[in-house]
């Protein structure tokens, strides 16, 4: 489990006691209290990285400052209304119109022109192709140019919509999950045009009481000129949310005093794959520097894309994390408490897609219409928590000897009875389903094949049962597939699948 990596000194464990006695006080009494009195900026300075695991908080009183015990909000469990209207926003998976209408806003203020004018559509199709091109390209030849104006409306207009839904998602999950409370801190780091604060301020319009601060941060100039836009022309939510004006900085280069005291929930949404010209190392520790401010019982979510090389760049992201001390909440379980073997995990979800906006259907009138169109929701998700926290909880117990996913070749031609996670949606067709199986040992990819005139009640659940659930596959034929240097694990009429919790 994740630790501070910090030991009391008699400052600390002086404010840890007095802290216990009485649920406020100011900083500058503790002076009496130490053999050495320090001045109130020392003590802080000294004080800040601690705050997070003493349960504290410090609030600037002129030259003092006051602590005082923080008193977590309440869990978020989402009632059934609230249920029922985020069902129909994902039924109907809309880009909310306040936002559509922004975004043509702010496209029509950029140009000079109304957004619809052919020469800017003209102009945006460049655009978009440009970036696609881009997206390509392995990420140390990217030109991701930011700054460049059209580049950026090009990123509204075609990836604002399918990512601003895919967030809806991911928080719908959080808050499902529990992960939630009535009132949380929020940091988004890299938020470009504020796709993540924006969807948030739209899914608590769907909450009835909770509430919600959105911090974030972004390098680029012209990002953070859109974000400040769009969100000065969203309705806000009543006094619910509070979007904060986005921190300019480079995340690869933060100071503490610009990140929130103390985070619930910290957000990487796209955004390391474009720190991939870094070590894995260096990436992780971007990530951990977050972790400090993280709450102990906060989450940070890290999304990709779902294409093959930055859904492995998560999986290789991840494993840095949990070995530097944070657990993976979702979607990945170790069953047999092992590390894994990242480098081919190629493991993401889909949603359903969405509408196609106004501008997409715009864009679209012309002799390549897909070209222009984003509307599949495919994304690839990793969450992390620092208090050991895990969405399955199964492992098995130590001391087992079971079958591993490691020692699969060792089984080639055999019935196995194996225990995995099921860590793909469909990935072959109707004739032959086929889904990626995971128990955190394996060392190379493993796929349970199951031909539909084999599906019976005994076997069905491996089709059923949702992205990440753990599974035991009882004689199933293990198949080596030298195409693709990876193990099928048959599943026929003689097998039983059963779902273990
Ligand atoms: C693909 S965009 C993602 C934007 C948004 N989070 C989303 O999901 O749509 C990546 C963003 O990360 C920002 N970014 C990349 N490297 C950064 C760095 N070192 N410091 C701050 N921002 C960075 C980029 O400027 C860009 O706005």
């Amino acid at each position: 489990m994740y630790r501070q990596g910090m030991t009391d000194t008699p400052l600390i464990s002086t404010i840890r006691y007095v802290a216990s006695m009485r649920p406020a006080f100011l900083l500058s009494e503790i002076a009496n209290y130490l053999d050495e009195p320090l001045p109130v900026s020392r003590m802080y300075a000294a004080l800040q990285p601690h705050l997070i695991h003493l349960s504290l908080s410090a609030t600037k009183v002129g030259e003092d400052y006051e602590i005082s015990r923080v008193i977590p909000a309440k869990p978020l469990t989402l009632n059934t209304s609230e249920e029922s209207r985020i069902a129909a926003f994902f039924d109907e998976s809309t880009l909310p119109p306040a936002l559509e209408s922004a975004i043509e806003q702010y496209i029509t203020k950029k140009v000079g022109k109304t957004w619809d004018d052919p020469v800017i559509l003209a102009r945006l199709r460049r655009a978009i192709v440009a970036q696609k091109d881009d997206y390509w390209r392995p990420t140390h030849k990217r030109a991701l140019q930011y700054s460049k104006g059209y580049h950026i409306l090009g990123y509204l207009a075609y990836h604002f919509p399918v990512y601003c839904i895919q967030t809806e998602h991911l928080l719908a999950q959080l808050a499902r999950d529990g992960l939630f409370r009535e009132k949380m801190t929020v940091l988004d780091i890299g938020t470009g045009p504020g796709v993540v604060p924006l969807a948030i301020a739209d899914f608590y319009s769907r909450l009835d009481t909770a509430t919600v601060t959105v911090h974030s941060i972004e390098r680029s100039e012209e990002h953070c000129e859109a974000f400040t836009f769009l969100a000065g022309h969203v309705p806000p939510v009543r006094s619910r949310v509070t979007i904060l004006p986005p921190i300019k900085a480079d995340i690869t280069a933060l100071a503490p005093d610009q990140l929130p005291e103390r985070i619930d929930l910290a957000v990487f949404s796209n955004v390391t794959n474009e720190l991939m010209g870094l070590p894995v190392a260096a990436r992780a520790e971007i990530v951990m520097k977050i972790a400090e401010r993280l709450a102990p019982d906060g989450t940070i979510l890290i999304v990709e894309p779902a294409e093959e090389v930055t859904s492995t760049g998560l999986r290789v992201l991840s494993l840095a994390l949990k070995k530097r001390g944070l657990s993976i909440y979702a979607p990945c379980t170790f069953i047999h408490t092992t590390n894994c073997t990242p480098d081919r995990c190629w493991s993401f979800v889909t949603a359903k897609p969405i509408r196609p906006t106004p501008i997409m259907n715009a864009l679209a009138a012309c002799d390549e219409p897909f070209r222009y169109v984003n509307t599949d929701i495919k994304y690839s998700y990793a969450i992390f928590r620092k208090d050991g926290k895990t969405r399955e909880t199964y492992r098995v117990p130590s001391g087992t000897r079971g079958f591993r996913l490691s020692g699969i070749h060792l089984h080639i031609g055999r019935r196995v009875t194996l225990t995995a996670s099921k860590m793909s949606e469909e990935l072959g067709d109707a004739q032959t389903h086929l889904f990626r199986l995971c128990d955190g040992s394996a060392e190379k990819p493993v796929y349970a094949v199951l031909p539909a005139f084999h599906i019976t009640t005994e076997n069905q659940l491996i089709l059923s049962a949702p992205y990440g659930t753990v599974l035991r596959l009882e004689h199933a034929l293990v198949r080596y597939n030298k195409a693709h240097d990876a193990y099928n694990v048959l599943v026929n009429r003689e097998t039983r699948v059963i779902g273990i919790k």
